[in-house]
């Protein structure tokens, strides 16, 4: 069995895709006759699509029924995906590709875990699909995060043991996913929010080789 793997989150790790579920969700808010604010956007974070809609529609006071509710998923994913649609590399947050490119000059096997059902797709606009060894995503999970179960079948998958698995995250159920899992935990966020992460960093253009070749030490 191969010894580390390293497992990023998608949506607010790899690209700033926050901003397009903000405006597909403030869209649907609107239509539904309220208002939904950049600050309660932060809640859905890290967050399923069945359960920021259910969040949002308490927000709004709300009811649907099953098939409203349904209905205004579809909604709000077909107008994320008009977003989806004119992403190219320009969106890759700073210093990925390098911190990717290292990693993979060291032969460190890498997955995807996210909670994105558009994982793949976003992937292949920003072109970076070959740095992922595996993608698990929203497609392959029955427990949201918090659950560890994203990152556990990412380890799986990647032929190594969960404690030897470091995960980059911006979510704080993300966190708790990691630390559930048993694995290292890097917040890349705020530090007074990601409280419960074993380091964390504003961005990758802060975590230099050196960092990194100690990440790898210490969980191969
Ligand atoms: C997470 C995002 O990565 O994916 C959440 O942080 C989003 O905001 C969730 O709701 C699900 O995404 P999608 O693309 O399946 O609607
Ligand atoms: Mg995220």
């Amino acid at each position: 069995m191969r010894k580390a793997g390293f497992i990023f989150d998608l949506d607010g790790v790899i690209v700033d895709t926050a901003k397009y579920h903000y405006l597909a969700w403030r869209k649907l808010a609107n239509e539904l006759g309220f208002e939904f604010t950049k600050e309660q956007n932060e809640m859905f974070k890290g967050v399923s699509r069945k359960r920021c809609l259910e969040i949002l529609l308490d927000i709004g006071g709300v009811t649907a029924t099953t098939e409203q509710f349904n209905r205004w998923l579809v909604e709000k994913n077909e107008d994320y995906l008009s977003y989806i649609e004119k992403m190219d590399e320009s969106e890759i947050l700073p210093d990925v590709n390098r911190v990717l490119s290292y990693l993979k000059s060291k032969d460190i096997p890498i997955s995807l875990g996210s909670a994105s059902k558009n994982a793949i797709p976003i992937l292949e606009k920003v072109k970076l699909t070959d740095y992922f060894d595996t993608v698990v995503d929203g497609n392959h999970v029955t427990k949201a995060k918090p659950d560890p179960e994203v990152f556990l079948i990412a380890a799986k998958q990647l032929g190594v043991l969960a404690h030897n698995c470091v995960v980059f995250e911006d979510a704080i159920a993300g966190i708790e996913a990691a630390n559930n899992a048993n694995m290292v935990s890097i917040g890349i966020g705020d530090v007074q929010v990601l409280t419960e992460a074993d380091y964390v960093f504003n961005n990758f253009t802060e975590m230099d080789a050196s960092f990194l070749d100690r990440l790898i030490g210490k969980v191969n």
